[in-house]
């Protein structure tokens, strides 16, 4: 069977038994297959959706291509958990099969209401003529995992003023009411968030658009998500559109935040402050949160971009999510760190403690391609320091501070496979610091790495051979005090 671009539309039960068993056995067979993260049997993975806790367990959808590894028709596979760490796969959540979702069951969001978790996303259409007639929907999960969509769309049409670039429904609750914000694009080809407002989750009216400080910035909005954390309010989305600039903005599309007071909700104002994107590597989008039932506000992202290609694909399968990552707020910035419950997946564990001059370094048990790292630099004169990750007689993925120049970066120019050429090859972002502390944690195709404790991520898929797993610490130019922990994965 060709999989070929021409069937984007194609549907899973228009595929035989066999051709889907020899697609994932091609998928099973690559080298590149993650240990610890989501990722899809087969086919394309992309945005996280209604990332939610419900009837004692954390869900966890994400858009799902399953026949080949491009955007074709999607749907919703759902995953769960009881840790955030281990996921399991619970087969297709939404099948984009009504007339309201014919050509994709598109991103969204869930929240439990009446003991049923409600799952809004947005049905993508196209008519004869191919044009777009997005659909805003509804789908409710029983506390059995039943789920059924509602029998017509929530949201029937696009606002006055607005393209067929509306999409991605994220919702909550305030007092008795419920609130989504959607992203947009206006008749003027610029991008915004719009929000709606329900006391039912099944009858919605248009409030308005959010009016913000960023007018015009970039020609769509993506993944919206508002939430509020100690008191400030939060705007996360993922505009498209942006231009480069300095260490900023440098990957096809951002996904970034702005904090601010909370949201005006009654004038539908945010006052905020600049615009920071979530990660600084070269992999990340489409940023969905929920909170917790102890409190803490968790975000997850696509591992992944649209409209690129990734060397997973020729193996039948592309992208998977990143690691769940608490958030807080410190200095007007949002701090990441990596949940807790990934020390449940610690095994065993290296430890040392050098000085080191000029040099690169070794130790032993440092090696191997799926593992967590915390080193920390200190009380050091060099102008350069940092570790190679899956590094190999030519390979080498490298994390590194460069003292003079008060910069993090990450250079994946030899890290095996080239992914995203056009858009370079580092990156890099400041940081004023005397202390550095790398939190990495490796898998088979990726690097996620936690700087000086969540004030910058930067997460990149990575492509080495599978030989490649050498740990290497390095100095220039001066000395630099380490101490690392390891634990194999
Ligand atoms: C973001 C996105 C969303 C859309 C979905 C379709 O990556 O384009 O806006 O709902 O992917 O898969």
């Amino acid at each position: 069977m060709k999989w070929s671009i021409g069937n984007k539309y194609r549907r899973i039960e228009d595929v035989s038994h066999e051709a889907m068993c020899a697609l994932e056995s091609k998928v099973s067979q690559c080298p590149w297959r993650q240990t610890f993260h989501v990722q899809p049997i087969t086919g394309l993975l992309n945005d996280p959706n209604g990332f939610s806790y419900f009837n004692g367990e954390y869900h966890l959808f994400y858009q799902w291509h399953p026949l080949e590894p491009v955007h074709g028709l999607k749907y919703w596979y759902h995953t769960k958990s009881t840790d955030l760490v281990n996921w399991e796969n619970a087969g297709i959540g939404i099948e984009p099969n009504a007339y309201f979702d014919s050509h994709g069951a598109y991103s969204g969001s869930a929240i439990e209401h009446n003991d049923e978790l409600y799952l809004f996303y947005t049905g993508n259409t196209r008519d004869e003529l191919f044009v777009r007639h997005p659909y805003q929907c509804m789908a409710v999960m029983s506390p059995s995992g039943h789920i059924e969509k509602l029998s017509r769309p929530v949201i029937d049409r696009v606002p006055n003023g607005y393209t067929d670039h509306f999409r991605d429904p994220k919702v909550w609750k305030e007092g008795n009411t419920f609130y989504a914000v959607i992203g947009a694009q206006r008749t003027n080809k610029t991008g915004c968030v719009v929000l709606y407002r329900s006391t039912d989750l099944i009858n919605w009216t248009f409030e308005g658009e959010i009016k913000t400080q960023l007018d015009p910035f970039g020609y769509m909005w993506e993944c919206p998500d508002y939430f509020t954390l100690q008191e400030y309010g939060v705007l996360i989305f993922s505009p498209q559109g942006l231009e480069a600039e300095g260490d900023q903005h440098q990957n096809i599309y951002q996904s970034g935040y702005v904090i601010g007071d909370k949201l005006d909700l009654s004038h539908k104002r945010f006052n905020h402050g600049d615009f920071q994107e979530l990660d600084r590597g070269f992999d990340f989008y489409a940023a969905q949160t929920m909170l917790n039932p102890e409190g803490r506000r968790i975000v997850i992202g696509w591992m992944g971009l649209p409209d690129m290609e990734y060397p997973t694909d020729k193996n039948g399968w592309a992208h998977c999510l990143t690691l769940p990552r608490e958030l807080s707020i410190k200095k007007g910035k949002l701090i990441q760190k990596p949940v807790i419950e990934t020390h449940t997946l610690r095994q065993k564990e290296y430890h040392f403690q050098d000085a080191i001059f000029d040099e690169i370094k070794s130790y032993e048990g440092f090696s191997g391609d799926t593992y967590e790292l915390i080193s920390e630099f200190e009380n050091g004169n060099a102008s350069e320091f940092g570790i190679e990750l899956r590094a190999g007689k030519e390979e080498k993925t490298v994390i590194k501070y460069n003292a003079i120049t008060k910069k993090v970066i990450l250079d994946r120019s030899l890290s095996g496979k080239p992914v995203g050429l056009d858009y370079g090859t580092e990156r890099s972002c400041a940081m004023d610091a005397d202390q550095i502390k790398f939190h990495v944690f490796v898998d088979r195709s990726s690097v996620e790495i936690f700087v000086n404790d969540g004030e910058e991520v930067f997460t990149a898929r990575i492509f080495p051979d599978q030989t490649s797993q050498d740990i290497r610490f390095f100095v220039k130019n001066g000395s630099i005090n380490i101490k690392a922990t390891m634990w194999d994965y």
